[in-house]
């Protein structure tokens, strides 16, 4: 397995990382077994970082990690925990916490349900507007002291964020959206970034599924999918987006590779310091997804893919209207898709 280094401080780890929200939410009913059975073959693949959200199935994702995780060598795996978002019984979000006495109380039951003495990176799953991030990064910093997480991380923060966060303490990776299609955060906030030595762990590389190259207009999704209310998944547009796709699909056929491995291959080409979170919770997936790091585009391949999918090809933002309002990193740079 290749490896990457997780920004200047960060550890070193695989050069795909392992996302596990869709094996307990937001993607629709998942098969438990099948989900521990990918965790295991990305293991055995050598996938070092597995990603987990508190807030993924309201602990349920950081519950399926632990099984996963039983009888495995503790420090052979890098796990990234996102805290922060609060739920409602119904599983509505009803708001971010970062203040410093919450920090620590996430943490605590993170740390009970993954069954483990440390979070290797912690992160606040968007910025709580109400909490300088200072104070937020500073608890963490607090309970890095204490030897109960060993990295801080960030999530969809803006450039201004990042500089301040960073005042406080190193960050080892803002994890935010990049794919073919989202490219926003070339224009600041990646050589933000890059000037502060914080790597990239980037999601939606597949822009959840629909550049997957198994994505079709007909499709249906179940209650809850909340690719329901994502606009590049609606009527129209995804029936246009997915000309991007039959296009990226030539290109593909030609290097003897599937769409999906063209667009993790196309993010693992834009930089040593970004690591591509694959959201497999299938084994046949997660396999399509290594076959990636077996293709390898020079810069001409590239251009051309670039040329093929322009940035601001798609229809429809990565977010609805109203979090595209209240991302930090949009806030930024609003014409960011
Ligand atoms: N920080 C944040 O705000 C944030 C937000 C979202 C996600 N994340 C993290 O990023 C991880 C990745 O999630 P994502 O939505 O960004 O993933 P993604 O890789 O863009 O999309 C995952 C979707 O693509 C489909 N897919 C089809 N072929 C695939 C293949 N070969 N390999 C992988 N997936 C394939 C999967 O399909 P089927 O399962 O239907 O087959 C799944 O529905 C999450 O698990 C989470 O840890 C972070």
């Amino acid at each position: 397995m290749i490896t990457r280094s997780l920004g200047a401080t960060g550890p070193r780890v695989s050069a795909l990382g392992l996302g596990c929200m869709g094996m307990s939410d937001l993607y629709g009913p998942a098969d438990e077994q099948e989900s521990i059975a990918t965790i295991h073959a990305a293991l055995d693949a050598g996938i070092t970082l597995l990603d987990t959200g508190d807030y993924y199935g309201m602990g349920r994702n950081e519950l399926l990690l632990r099984e996963a995780l039983r009888g495995r060598a503790r420090d052979r795996v890098v796990i990234s925990v996102k805290f922060g978002a609060m739920r409602d019984p119904d599983g509505a979000w009803i708001g971010m916490d970062g203040r410093p006495a919450a920090v620590k109380n996430f943490l605590a039951y993170t740390l009970r349900r993954l069954r483990t003495d440390y979070v290797d990176i912690y992160r606040p799953g968007r910025l709580d507007p109400t909490v300088p991030i200072e104070e937020t990064v500073g608890a963490i910093a607090e309970m890095i002291g204490a030897g109960y997480i060993r990295h801080v991380g960030l999530s969809e923060v803006g450039a201004d964020t990042l500089r301040k966060a960073r005042a406080v303490h190193a960050i080892a990776d803002l994890q935010t959206e990049y794919s073919l299609i989202s490219r926003g955060i070339e224009t600041k906030i990646l050589p933000t970034a890059r000037d502060l030595g914080v790597g990239v762990t980037a999601y939606g590389v597949l822009s959840r599924g629909l550049l997957s190259g198994h994505w079709s207009k007909e499709r249906a999704l179940p209650k809850g999918d909340v690719r329901n209310v994502l606009p590049r998944f609606s009527g129209k547009n995804v029936a246009r987006n997915l000309t991007l796709v039959d296009a990226m699909r030539a290109m593909a056929d030609e290097k003897g590779a599937t769409v999906a491995q063209l667009a993790i291959a196309w993010v693992l080409a834009r930089g040593e310091d970004i690591i591509p979170l694959i959201g497999a919770r299938r084994r046949d997936r997660l396999s399509e997804a290594l076959g990636a790091l077996d293709l390898v585009l020079i810069a001409e391949d590239v251009a051309r893919l670039e040329t093929t999918v322009p940035a601001d090809a798609a229809l429809g933002t990565r977010y609805d209207a109203h979090q595209m309002r209240v991302l930090d990193s949009e806030r930024e740079s609003p014409a960011a898709s």
